[in-house]
């Protein structure tokens, strides 16, 4: 009796101990008007996006710990349904996969998240991140009051939902995850579907609401978003915002870094002084919590870009680059930026903020209680710098600035003011440390496969009329061969054949030989081309290869967008000058190729042969190679070949496409001034859109490491060469009137006594590497960008060497920008220190 008591104790002591151990460490997130409110306190928040499948599980902690030393507190990342559950009810949650594993690398380094699960994610992932097989589903309708998909999508969430309540990392639970996203953007689309819209999204906010993950839901782009489900502003800038309610906090979740870039076109780019423009005056209007998308945007790898025509890379000019490098001064603009915002924090979750006129597009907002006083003061006009008084003193506004004044009085950063380092990365091509000139062969010893042209497979079905490409292949394969024969008359004869595609690209083969191909673009997918062609005397055989470049992501009802050709199709003057029309006739059909079947992107099979044709189309190319020495990271040169995929070691590096060149106009010089769009700056004109793909480090042994191309066109692998990523140089250029803007002199001079005198910093990115050179050093008036500084009319003749005996031999150098240290070449003129240097 006595002993089943004890053990009735113990037992009931140890679930008040485990209940007590849960509430102790979970957090309860909640918001009011003006901010999140975590552990009852109101936080203003920097977030930035980093999508889990465009790294490696390798690159992640660093990844985190930057995008920490950058000044966020949230890490942002989708959640990609096509690729946790490519066949129904499989679940796949390795490797690149494993979100539970990137949630908590983010909770081991103190930040918290943001999982916006969707399902419906955009994201320029393959058909917005629906899995296929969704759309085979009998009756389904996607995004809309609608069953099967209602029930489905229920499905999903709930399944993520649970995992994560399963490890704890909800932070209601103790876990970082604080917000959760539900759908996407659906209120840009909503009117194409009718009424059911407004169910949908009702029925979307309360099932989310029920799977009870006791922290807040948003829904992006929503304004009709039901309570308690926040609605959030996604754009360049969204400083207009405000929520639908009085009792929600203003957030932003997708402030866009620069944009995505699409085989065909230019490369994008977005100077940091407009992104910081956007962030503060977001934050000065009453904003509170913000999202850098992407802040790591990666790589496509595999076929997991949408579309079409999305190219692998998704560098997006985020503040990390494709391979996890900081790009500077992006990434240390916007670092100072979020440290002075945070000096602003309790003025700013203390009340809302005042906003003032202080003339034509200058504007003054000012969060201030009786202890707390911070202010953002605006010049919004494109041209035109402005001097403004405020609180009695007198501050420069550039053109297209804020400056933040966290006490009220002293500016603690202006967004067009850039003060760090600037870097120039480069890919070189290095062969025992050294550079090559000419890039040499990776390997002497290829073999290949030539794909056949046509029908091969045992599949391969027939069927009157021309197919819809999607519906056919389910996208199992990028490629569909659509075959038929046509029988010509009389001697060998010229003529055309027209042919009209949904897109996205097709390859005509005429009697086996490449007679020509159409190819599609971003902004229009589909091709009508007259491609000529010689046939000869009886039967000819037609092989049209049609391919899918990435399924489409945006749009409504985006997933029912068709590919392929459904013609017409049309013979030319076969018969005594009349167009005969193949399109109803009977054709074969093979989805996929080949060499896909036999699984020949991992090198294995018997049918390689030695040797490396050039030119030939559909052919696979097989080489081995050693990784590059170092641990620089690795992006392929595929200049010299044409389109296709690369596997290294097994694993899709992605499509590459390196033959299609940006058009050559278009790419004038960008002004940070005025309103970004995402064809504002663009770089690259007349060149391969992607010629570099980046190889993870961690795919590669350091030899023995199998390589296969499956190139669609055209190439020359030989041409190819491997580089790594290496600093060049690094660069800063600071004004000795940085950073206070306040004119008058005697708060000049107080400044100055508080050793507030402005400095350039050079730090070595690389932790064994120091500074080696000083490349360039002028104090005076100095002209130009980080790469081509060159002297002004006035500079001192001291620079040079000051700078060396302060950097060279240290990793860190830091030099004050002013008179005192270099003495005065040119007095009465407002002086600037720009230094280029090198690290080893
Ligand atoms: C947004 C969308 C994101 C992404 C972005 C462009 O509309 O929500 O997922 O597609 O555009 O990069």
């Amino acid at each position: 009796m006595r002993r089943v008591s004890t053990e009735f104790l113990i037992v009931s002591f140890l679930v008040v101990a485990a209940a007590a151990a849960t509430v102790a460490s979970g957090v309860n997130v909640t918001y009011d008007h003006r901010a999140l409110v975590i552990d009852g306190k109101r936080r203003v928040l920097v977030s930035g996006s980093i999508h889990y499948p465009r790294s490696t599980p390798d690159m992640w902690p660093g990844l985190i710990q930057k995008s920490k030393e950058g000044g966020l507190d949230v890490i942002e990342t989708y959640v990609f349904w096509n690729l946790h559950e490519p066949v129904k009810n499989q679940y796949e949650f390795e490797g690149r996969k494993d979100l539970v594993k990137f949630v908590k690398l983010v909770a081991d380094a103190g930040l918290y998240v943001h999982l916006r699960i969707g399902p419906y994610v955009c994201a320029e992932w393959n058909y917005g991140g629906f899995p296929l097989w969704l759309h085979f589903i009998p009756g389904i309708v996607l995004r809309t009051d609608n069953e099967p998909y209602k029930a489905e999508m229920k499905r999903f969430t709930a399944k993520i939902v649970g995992m994560m309540k399963e490890e704890n990392l909800y932070a209601s639970q103790g876990g970082p995850i604080i917000l959760s996203q539900i759908e996407n953007e659906y209120g840009n689309i909503d009117k194409d579907y009718g009424p059911a819209a407004q169910t949908y999204i009702k029925w979307a906010a309360s099932m989310a609401t029920s799977l009870d993950t006791g922290v807040p839901w948003v829904m992006c782009q929503q304004k009709d978003a039901p309570d308690p489900i926040i609605d959030t502003c996604n754009g360049f800038y969204c400083d207009g915002y405000t929520p639908n309610s009085n009792n929600k906090p203003t957030m932003w979740t997708e402030n866009w870094t620069g944009w995505f870039l699409s085989f065909g076109g230019a490369v994008p780019y977005r100077p940091v002084e407009d992104i910081a423009f956007s962030v503060a005056r977001f934050y000065q209007r009453g904003g509170t919590f913000q999202n850098y998308y992407m802040y790591h945007g990666g790589t496509n790898f595999g076929r997991s870009t949408g579309g079409p025509f999305i190219a692998t890379s998704y560098d997006y000019d985020a503040p990390l680059d494709e391979y996890g490098a900081p790009r500077q001064p992006k990434w240390g603009h916007l670092k100072e930026l979020h440290k002075a915002i945070k000096l602003c924090e309790d003025a700013m979750v203390a009340t809302d903020p005042t906003t003032t006129s202080l003339g034509n597009n200058l504007e003054a907002s000012v969060y201030k209680t009786s202890s707390t006083c911070a202010a953002f003061l605006a010049n919004v006009d494109t041209k035109n710098d402005a001097t403004v008084t405020f609180n009695g003193n007198s501050y420069r506004l550039p053109a297209w600035s804020v400056s933040i004044l966290p006490d009220c009085k002293n500016v603690a950063f202006n967004t067009a003011k850039i003060n760090s380092m600037a870097t120039i990365r480069r890919f070189v091509a290095k062969k025992n440390g050294n550079e090559l000139i000419a890039s040499e062969e990776i390997s002497s010893d290829w073999s290949y496969v030539s794909e056949p042209i046509g029908i091969s497979s045992n599949n391969a079905f027939k069927k009157p009329g021309l197919v819809e490409q999607i519906n056919t292949t389910a996208d199992q394969s990028d490629y569909l061969w659509y075959s038929i024969s046509a029988e010509s008359e009389g001697d060998e004869s010229e003529t055309v054949l027209h042919v009209k595609s949904l897109g996205h690209v097709l390859h005509l083969f005429v009697n086996g030989q490449l007679a020509g191909s159409a190819i599609g673009n971003a902004n229009n997918p589909t091709v009508s081309k007259d491609i000529p062609i010689t046939l000869k005397p009886g039967i000819n055989k037609l092989d049209l290869l049609s391919l899918t470049v990435g399924l489409k992501n945006y749009g409504a009802f985006f997933d029912t967008t068709g590919a392929g050709i459904t013609g017409p199709v049309e013979l030319e003057g076969l018969k005594n000058g009349s167009t005969i029309d193949l399109s109803s006739m009977r054709w074969t059909y093979q989805v996929g190729l080949k060499g896909e079947g036999l699984g020949l992107h991992t090198g294995g099979s018997s049918l390689w042969v030695s040797g490396v044709p050039k030119s030939q189309p559909l052919t696979w190319y097989k080489t081995s190679f050693d990784a590059p020495s170092g641990d620089d990271p690795i992006a392929i040169d595929l200049s010299g070949m044409g389109k296709g995929e690369l596997w290294v070691n097994g694993e899709s590096i992605g499509r590459y496409w390196p033959a299609y060149i940006a058009p050559n106009s278009g790419c004038s010089d960008c002004s940070y001034k005025g309103s970004y769009n995402s064809n504002k700056c663009l770089k690259g004109c007349g060149k391969p859109s992607q010629k570099l793909y980046h190889v993870p480090r961690s795919w590669l042994k350091s030899s023995g490491n199998v390589m296969v191309l499956f190139e669609e066109i055209s190439g020359d692998p030989t041409k190819i060469s491997f580089t790594t990523q290496v600093l060049q140089s690094l660069c800063s250029h600071v004004s000795e009137s940085h950073p206070s803007s306040i004119e008058s002199w005697s708060q000049e001079k107080s400044r100055r006594k508080r050793k507030q005198e402005p400095k350039v910093s050079l730090e070595c990115p690389h932790p064994n590497q120091v500074i080696s050179s000083i490349k360039f050093a002028s104090f005076g008036t100095p002209q130009g960008q980080c790469g081509n500084f060159r002297h002004g009319e006035c500079k001192s003749d001291n620079a040079l060497s000051i700078l060396q005996n302060a950097c060279l031999g240290f990793k860190t150098c830091s030099v004050g920008v002013s008179t005192v240290t270099f003495g005065d070449p040119c007095v009465n003129v407002v002086k600037s220190l720009a230094v280029e240097a090198s690290c080893e």
